[in-house]
């Protein structure tokens, strides 16, 4: 087994790789952060108009946690400490690529993958959540940030770990922060809706 803080190293590397920007940059798209919200996730990159596009990013960037926690329980440990710290990794690496001036996304789509490494049924309940409120209100950022509230507490009830409720509860906070500018959008009725353009860059 490798130690752990390479590991933890790779779970960052691999969770900084930005999809948002290399998706469309394969697609011949515009850099998703010159654009709506500047934000270099899916929920931006489905502003460029190419639905292709966003869907390569929710998957790429959510299989970057997936990744970066089964790299962790295959040549490290799949201790809950060990698994939780290279999801965090992940999360942080997304959130602070060292590939872009450690200027990424928000990490709702990371969060997810992560989710999912720690347990599908965990991933499920947060991904119905996040649909749930996307679908009635069309927001994006308002179902991430329900889905981001719900997850320790879904964590604690399925799981009972304390290390993966500890890791939801660093991401979730993570999340909340990421999502200020869109907290005070939605509170001042301007947070664009899902398929909406948005105009200029905030
Ligand atoms: O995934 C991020 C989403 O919750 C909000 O994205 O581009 O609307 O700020 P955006």
């Amino acid at each position: 087994t490798l130690p752990l803080a390479l590991l933890t190293l790779a779970a960052y590397l691999i969770g900084s790789v930005p999809f948002a920007v290399v998706v469309s940059k394969a697609f011949g798209l515009s850099d998703p952060r010159s654009y709506g919200s500047g934000n270099p996730g899916a929920t931006n990159v489905l502003r460029s108009g190419n639905k292709k596009a966003a869907v390569l990013t929710l998957l790429g960037d959510a299989a970057k946690g997936l990744i970066a926690v089964w790299v962790m329980r295959q040549f490290g440990s799949d201790a809950d400490v060990a698994v939780a710290l290279a999801g965090i990794a992940a999360f942080i690496g997304h959130v602070f690529p060292v590939f872009l001036g450690f200027k990424g996304g928000k990490g709702v789509a990371t969060a997810i993958g992560v989710l999912a490494a720690f347990s599908g049924w965990l991933a499920l309940a947060c991904a119905i959540t996040w649909l749930i409120v996307a679908l009635t209100t069309r927001y994006s950022s308002l179902a991430a940030l329900v889905a981001a509230i719900a997850a320790p507490v879904f964590a604690h009830v399925l799981l009972g770990a304390p290390a993966i409720t500890g890791a939801c509860l660093v991401m979730t906070a993570m999340l909340l922060w990421r999502h200020a500018d869109n907290i005070k959008r939605l509170l001042a009725g301007t947070e664009s809706r899902i398929g909406q353009k948005k105009r200029g860059s905030a």
